[in-house]
């Protein structure tokens, strides 16, 4: 295999133009065949659910070359699942995890000269989405629904010249409410939070940290990862998580709460009081695109708590064995793994 002509070591998190994507449409009550294409546009009707009514979601998961030169995915099915909960709650039609899965190896295998070299550190990146494509006047779910998965080569996700991040906690905008849809990933959830980043962005953070919608007390996540902190003292580090009901379920943090206590910490997945940033003594964003980017200094109501320029030993520690894990460094003993052929 030809390896596609990149700066492999310089890739940003953005779309670099890859050579397939699959689409499979339902229509009349069934998925129909996978359709390859070359064409990174769709065609759709003016009146869609999705451009009106928000019947959108996504994933996000990625592919990784290892060390001994086997391409594989990191929990796929997890992904499949959750697209399938989201789906449920929008009443839109999910394509069945066997179906997901099937695309997200066919884009992967397809494109393989886009997967970026294990030296690279970089990582194939996976867009599944699901829309609801039929044309619809009044509020109600659509009859034809269209499951796509793109892929690119993709960098870090936070990128520039520190080694960690600087979140502002919002209070002015909340994500999403407590009986809504925050916990699936639905695609107006990030239109929603869109001015609460841009604008901490304007003022030079990286990202926002967003409260509990009920009390804006509580920690929820920030606008593209879960969040944690770690609390130090008597005893073994704690991994410090929020548990709450408007919080994406990480498919990265669920995997960093099982390595965690394998690794010696003890964790904690609770309501997190936005006062403990000043009692962390590290802290992280975590998710498919930015891994765990270690957070350098929060921001909340003009007061810094500052962990540091460099990532602290706890997050050195997960960091190494979530990524040894996914690049075959690390051996696999939660099957995690989903090796393509
Ligand atoms: N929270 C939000 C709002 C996200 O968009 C993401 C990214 O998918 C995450 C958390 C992290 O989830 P995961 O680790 O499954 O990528
Ligand atoms: C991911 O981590 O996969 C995400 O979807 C986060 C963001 C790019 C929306």
């Amino acid at each position: 295999m030809d390896r596609a002509p990149l700066d492999w070591k310089s890739l940003p998190f953005g779309l670099t133009p890859t050579d397939f994507n699959v689409v499979y449409r339902w229509r009349e009550g069934q998925w129909g065949p996978k359709e390859v294409r070359t064409s990174f546009d769709l065609t759709l009707p003016m009146a869609a659910t999705a451009l009106h009514y928000g019947q959108a979601i996504f994933e996000g998961l990625k592919a990784f070359e290892t060390r001994d030169g086997r391409t594989v995915l990191f929990r796929p099915r997890d992904n499949a699942e959750r697209m399938l909960r989201g789906a449920k709650k929008l009443l839109m039609e999910a394509p069945p995890a066997e179906l997901f899965l099937e695309a997200c190896e066919e884009v992967t295998r397809l494109n393989r000269r886009f997967v970026p070299p294990f030296e690279s550190g970089a990582a194939f990146y996976l867009r599944p989405f699901l829309i609801g494509s039929g044309a619809v006047l009044g509020v109600k779910p659509s009859n034809e629904y269209l499951f796509g998965v793109f892929g690119t080569p993709v960098g870090p996700y936070f990128k520039g010249d520190k080694k960690t991040i600087r979140l502002r906690v919002d209070e002015e905008v909340h994500r999403a409410a407590p009986l809504g849809v925050g916990d699936v990933k639905a695609a107006g959830n990030y239109a929603a939070g869109m001015r609460a980043v841009a604008s901490a962005q304007a003022d030079g953070f990286d990202n926002v940290i967003y409260l509990d919608a009920r009390e804006t007390r509580f920690i929820d996540e920030t606008g593209a990862t879960n969040f944690y902190g770690v609390l130090t003292g008597d005893g073994r580090p704690r991994y410090v998580t929020p548990k709450s009901r408007t919080i994406l379920e990480s498919i990265t943090n669920k995997s960093l709460l099982v390595l965690a206590p394998e690794l010696g910490f003890e964790v904690e997945h609770r309501p997190v009081e936005v006062s403990e940033i000043r009692r962390f003594s590290e802290a992280g964003a975590v998710g498919t695109a930015a891994v765990i980017a270690p957070v350098g200094s929060i921001s909340w109501r003009g007061e810094t708590t500052t962990y540091g320029s460099e990532p602290g030993p706890v997050t050195l520690r997960l960091y190494d064995e979530l990524t040894g894990i996914q690049r075959g460094l690390v051996p696999d003993r939660h099957n995690w793994l989903h090796e393509i052929r």
